[in-house]
């Protein structure tokens, strides 16, 4: 499959020019009101394919599907089963991976060296979780009543899943909402971003050849507005996961109410990343440009306010400039370009009206700030990365989610400065430190409110590691050693036996 990918011209045999069907109950299907939408390739602007525009009354046959599903032989599949049938899966991931990156790649453009780095991470989750599936304990206990009680807990899956996910990223999102759900024996229904649906169209493809039962995942594509607010607040689903901006986090909260559903949420960020005076600056100024700058700032953990302390600030700011003004700014499909477009012509837009807010605040523009134009960006959304100096809190760029590559560099003193101004933020995702004193390193991971806090290092993943956020980032984790419990109900059992 891989020989049949047309590095140059941006061809891939996924992409044959007819309409893309969805999947429901093991068939693949078109919209019930025969409608579609565009995908298109934000470098060129090109149309990739068209999509079916699922509605309520798709998202009603897939959770009538997965229902059935999750009620049937499914349901009463062992253990070691479900297991084997994840490692199948996690090796068609593996042997189809350049395949899936290069969609990724063509629909929501991030570079392919960046989307192809993700193999070992996204495969290996995979049979980290398969690893699960037989590690499924409840606990016994022994309590205080009269007579002989055997009092125990069962853990038992929650049921049909709605999994809504965004565009940053959009087989690590695929990856990340199916392995739980089958390491448990739940089901499925997944809701891709309107801007990259390509993606878990094709891995679904993968699952059913890899013996996934019809119904277990079902794939509607639409936009969030009609297939999104239906799944969401759709009474047959037991749990919603959802990855994406808070606003529409929040939404999903109010559709749930109507049958209580449990939710996962995996919201934005605008998390800190703190350089002190004593450490490594060589390592840490580049970190901190990368860790802006990666998937041109369209990552949720993007370490967005850098904290730098004063006696090093010139310098960083400085290397930070020199960094981002060397990354090659170009179509994802060019194996040399290290920073690729933004996704659409809206997200430019919303990203350049921060810049010009920035301007307007009296933030100090070190470089970048602008949108490319010129023969090899003139057709797609790509951007300058940017860093603006001398930001202060309470400025939108230091506020916000840009979800661009636009870095807020500010001077601190000390660290309860730096402490309380990092955590004076409503989102609580990722932070960063780089500092060579291990007492100060252990004293401010304690005190940063964020979900995973990286010490002379950033934005490091694991499946054995949790990742999610406090405060308007979400609540919730995902990967790691307790994310099973996210979509188990414990049950108590009670049994007198006298
Ligand atoms: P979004 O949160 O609206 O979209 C994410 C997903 O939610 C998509 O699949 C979308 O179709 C769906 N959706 C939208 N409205 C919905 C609704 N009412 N009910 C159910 N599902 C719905 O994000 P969008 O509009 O693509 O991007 C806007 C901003 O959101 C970005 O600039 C960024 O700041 C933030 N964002 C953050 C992400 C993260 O990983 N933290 C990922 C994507 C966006
Ligand atoms: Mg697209």
């Amino acid at each position: 499959m891989t020989e049949e990918i047309d590095f140059a011209n941006a061809r891939h045999p996924f992409l044959d020019g007819r309409p893309k069907r969805m999947l429901i109950g093991g068939r693949w299907e078109a919209a019930a009101s025969g409608k579609t939408f565009e995908t298109r390739n934000p470098a060129t602007g090109g149309l990739l394919a068209l999509v079916p525009e699922g509605e309520a009354e798709d998202v009603d046959r897939a959770v009538a599907a997965a229902r059935a599903a999750f009620e049937g032989p499914w349901r009463r599949m062992k253990p070691d089963e479900r297991q084997a049938l994840m490692h199948k899966l996690a090796d068609l991931i593996d042997a189809h991976y350049d395949e899936l990156a290069w969609l990724d790649t063509l629909d929501m453009g991030s570079p392919i060296r960046h989307t192809r780095g993700s193999r070992r991470h996204l495969v290996g989750l995979m049979r980290y979780f398969a690893g699960q599936a037989t590690a499924i304990y409840g606990q016994t206990a022994d309590t205080s009543l009269n007579g002989n009680m055997f009092a125990a807990t069962l853990k038992e899956p929650v049921g049909v899943v709605g999994s809504i996910i965004p565009w940053n990223g959009p087989l690590w999102a695929t990856v990340f909402k199916v392995a739980p759900v089958l390491a448990t024996g739940c089901t499925l229904v997944l809701k891709p971003a309107e801007d990259a649906p390509l993606t878990p169209l094709r891995f679904a493809e993968l699952a059913l050849a890899a013996g996934v039962p019809p119904g277990v995942i079902n794939v509607v594509t639409g936009f969030g507005r009609g297939a999104g607010a239906a799944l969401a607040a759709h009474p047959g689903v037991d749990k919603i996961s959802f990855t994406g901006s808070v606003g529409t986090g929040q939404e999903i909260v109010r559709a749930s109410a109507g049958n209580l559903k449990r939710l996962s949420l995996e919201l934005g960020g605008k998390s800190p990343h703190i350089v002190f005076d004593d450490a490594d600056i060589a390592r840490a100024a580049p970190a901190a440009a990368i860790g802006v700058f990666a998937n041109a700032g369209q990552i949720c953990s993007a370490g967005t306010r850098v904290f730098v302390q004063r006696g090093v600030y010139d310098e960083v700011v400085e290397t930070m400039a020199k960094v981002g003004a060397g990354l090659r700014v170009g179509a994802g499909t060019d194996p040399a370009s290290d920073i690729g477009p933004l996704v659409s012509p809206r997200q430019l837009e919303r990203v350049l009206g921060y810049v010009g807010s920035a301007r307007d605040e009296g933030a100090r523009l070190v470089s970048g700030g602008e949108r490319l134009g010129g023969p090899a960006h003139a057709a797609g959304h790509f951007m300058a990365p940017t860093v603006f100096a001398d930001v202060r809190d309470p400025m939108r760029i230091a506020r916000e989610e840009i979800f661009g590559p636009v870095a807020s560099v500010m001077p601190f003193d000390d660290l309860d400065e730096v402490v309380r101004r990092a955590n004076d933020s409503p989102f609580g995702l990722g932070a960063g430190v780089w500092t060579r004193d291990v007492g100060r390193a252990h004293s401010i991971a304690k005190r940063l409110q964020a979900g995973s806090v990286w010490v002379n290092c950033y934005n490091q993943m694991d499946p054995s590691m949790p990742f999610g956020g406090v405060k308007m980032s979400g609540y919730g984790r995902e990967s790691g050693a307790q994310q099973l419990d996210e979509y188990l109900n414990v049950k108590g059992l009670w049994i007198q036996h006298d």
